[in-house]
């Protein structure tokens, strides 16, 4: 999604800012620019493509300046082109930088055409700038124009403003779509995502909804939403600048790949004690938060609704807690009832997915006393909007198709279903169990991951096949969901996935000897039925591809390949098997060139809706 930086500093900014964009490619984008203050004039440059463009653009042309802002734009309004791209500038006298959408443009757009200004964009972005500019004409100063402005802005922005009316100022704006300012020596920038300024910085001060921040050499003043000077917190960012760099792997995905083992170990981490789950450990709130818990409601978009999805089966299955599960763009606009005592339990890697945040804000309108956030980003906007946050310690995701998030998410599911289970039906000896499992999992993981090898042979099966089928059952349909998600997101082939009960009620229509068929086959209490869903497959001639159990025999009939997963304890067997689906989709991606980890039209965070 678009990715946001700028900087005042007595030295040129400009290098900054292209490493601050190139530290965001990871989160999708399909053009980028910059535009600095040089003298009395605003000098921009964007391109379309990657940020290395942009670079070649500034080296063969050069441009500097101790004040500027970069964008990295993810079209939502006009299609990906120079004249979309930002920032955008209204009279070379002011230039704006855009994330979100601005819903009233139409109205403004119109009204600023009857006052002679010329649109060079299709961009709901461009109407901001006008109307900055419009508002210099009365207002004292920047600062006041841009106050005057966003009281006219319907949606969501986060926003960076430079103006040759003052050039030594730079503004930036919060609703609804995160900014954060990197606190410097005798320099500050702005950035809508902390990575993008590891380099010049540690220290960050992340803006509330509401806040517009005015930004000079020596001095940061921060207006809230009613127009109060107010203090907020500079934090120290733990993220190292390294902390994003792909070491010896060829992608990010398939180094987050390979870091699941330790994001686990680190997940768990200090959350028990003689492993006994320490319910304290995720807060001091903890306990009475559990305490009042009668049902739970889960919501989250893409791999973190499959997380969630996996953990209704636990809930209800492991400790017989009632669970619901929505997709949150759906439940934020369905006036959904929630029982007395229901908690909302979000599910995000990044904390600021639109469509989430808003299906939270939603479930406290419909009376949810307590949310609980499940989360990758300590500071996100999801973490400081719920009564109590669970930390997956995955460390930095940048591929766009999310790995280690998924699995660190699922981990810390199972922790509460363990906290929330012991108030239900979770019986000690079954804790004790899944405890064990728990600790078991790294060293699983590390043995899956020698298949490494295996699935990429399999691969080569994939890279002409246009459709694929995923089947699974139980706890394990999720993870097929999860396979299938990930293979068509990076390397564009179709993938479904099915309950493999539900298969002779469709599906089935579809197999032929080119549809390869991915069966997830743990050695659980549902086997026997998958495994006549697999001869269902087999007797019509479909290509069937089994993650199985190694404890398991396999048949020898029809068209079956076998993957055999190191044996794994059933409660947190879908976490092992997610791994073998997560390398077939790499594999197949890699053999068929897609960009892995920014592939086409996808964005790593979705702060739009
Ligand atoms: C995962 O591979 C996807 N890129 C996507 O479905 C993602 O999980 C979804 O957008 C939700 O993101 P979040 O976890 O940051 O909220």
């Amino acid at each position: 999604m678009c990715g946001i930086v700028g900087g005042i500093a007595e030295r040129n900014v400009v290098p900054v800012l292209l490493e601050g964009l190139r530290r965001l490619e990871y989160r999708g984008y399909d053009s980028a620019g910059l535009a600095v203050i040089d003298g009395k004039n605003i000098r921009r440059k964007r391109e379309v493509g990657k940020v290395q463009g942009l670079d070649d653009l500034i080296k063969a042309d050069p441009m500097s300046g101790s004040i500027g802002i970069a964008h990295t734009r993810w079209a939502t309004h006009g299609k990906p082109s120079t004249t979309n791209a930002h920032p955008h500038v209204s009279r070379n006298r002011v230039a704006v930088v855009h994330n979100g959408i601005i819903e009233n443009h139409e109205d403004l757009r119109n009204a600023q055409k009857q006052l002679g200004y010329e649109f060079t964009s299709e961009t709901d972005t461009e109407v901001i700038v006008h109307e900055i500019d419009h508002a210099l004409e009365t207002a004292d100063g920047l600062l006041n124009a841009v106050k005057q402005t966003v009281k006219k802005l319907e949606g969501a922005y986060a926003l960076g403003i430079i103006s040759t009316a003052n050039p030594n100022l730079l503004i930036a704006c919060r609703k609804g779509s995160p900014l954060v300012i990197g606190v410097g020596i005798g320099e500050y920038f702005i950035a809508s995502d902390v990575a993008a300024l590891l380099p010049v910085t540690q220290r960050f001060i992340f803006l509330e909804d509401g806040d517009i921040a005015a930004l000079q050499i020596d001095q940061l003043v921060i207006y809230d939403a009613e127009d109060n000077i107010v203090q907020r917190p500079i934090k120290e960012s733990q993220l190292k600048a390294d902390a994003v760099d792909k070491g010896n792997f060829r992608h990010y995905m398939l180094k987050e790949i390979y870091e699941q083992p330790f994001a686990i170990s680190q997940t768990l981490e200090g959350h028990f004690i003689n492993h006994r789950l320490q319910e304290n450990s995720f807060g001091h709130n903890a306990g009475e938060i559990f305490d009042q818990v009668k049902s739970v409601q889960i919501l989250a978009c893409g791999t973190s609704y499959h997380a969630g999805l996996v953990a209704r089966y636990w809930f209800e299955r492991l400790a017989r807690v009632p669970c619901d599960i929505e997709v949150a763009s759906e439940f934020r606009y369905r006036h959904p009832v929630l029982a007395p005592g229901t908690l909302v339990i979000t599910i995000s890697q990044s904390g600021e997915t639109a469509d989430t945040l808003a299906a939270l804000q939603e479930a406290k309108k419909q009376g949810a006393k307590y949310a609980v956030a499940i989360c990758n980003v300590p500071e996100s906007s999801l973490v400081r909007e719920s009564d109590l946050a669970l930390m997956t310690r995955a460390g930095p995701e940048i591929g766009v198709a999310s790995t280690k998030a998924f699995t660190t998410q699922l981990a810390t599911l199972m922790m509460l279903v363990i906290a929330i289970g012991r108030r239900f039906h979770l019986p000690n000896a079954l804790e004790e169990k899944i405890t064990s499992e728990l600790f078991a999992l790294p060293g699983k993981i590390e043995k899956v991951l020698e298949l490494d090898g295996q699935v990429s042979e399999l691969a080569e099966q994939f890279a002409e096949k246009e459709h694929a089928l995923f089947l699974g059952r139980g706890t394990h349909y999720p993870i097929a969901m999860e396979g299938a998600l990930k293979l068509k997101e990076i390397s564009y082939i179709h993938a479904e996935a099915y309950p493999a009960g539900e298969l002779k009620h469709g599906p089935l229509a579809l197999i032929d000897a080119d549809m390869p068929v991915i069966t997830v086959a743990p050695n659980n209490s549902l086997l026997e039925k998958l495994k006549s869903n697999m001869q269902e497959v087999s007797a019509r001639g479909g290509q069937l591809i089994v993650f199985m159990d190694e404890t398991l025999v396999p048949a020898q009939d029809g068209n079956v390949q076998y993957i055999k997963v190191p044996q794994i304890e059933n409660e947190v067997a879908p976490i092992v098997f997610t791994i073998p689906l997560q390398l077939l989709a790499y594999h197949v991606a890699v053999l068929k060139g897609t960009d892995v980890d920014q592939p086409r039209n996808l964005a790593k965070s979705v702060t739009v809706e």
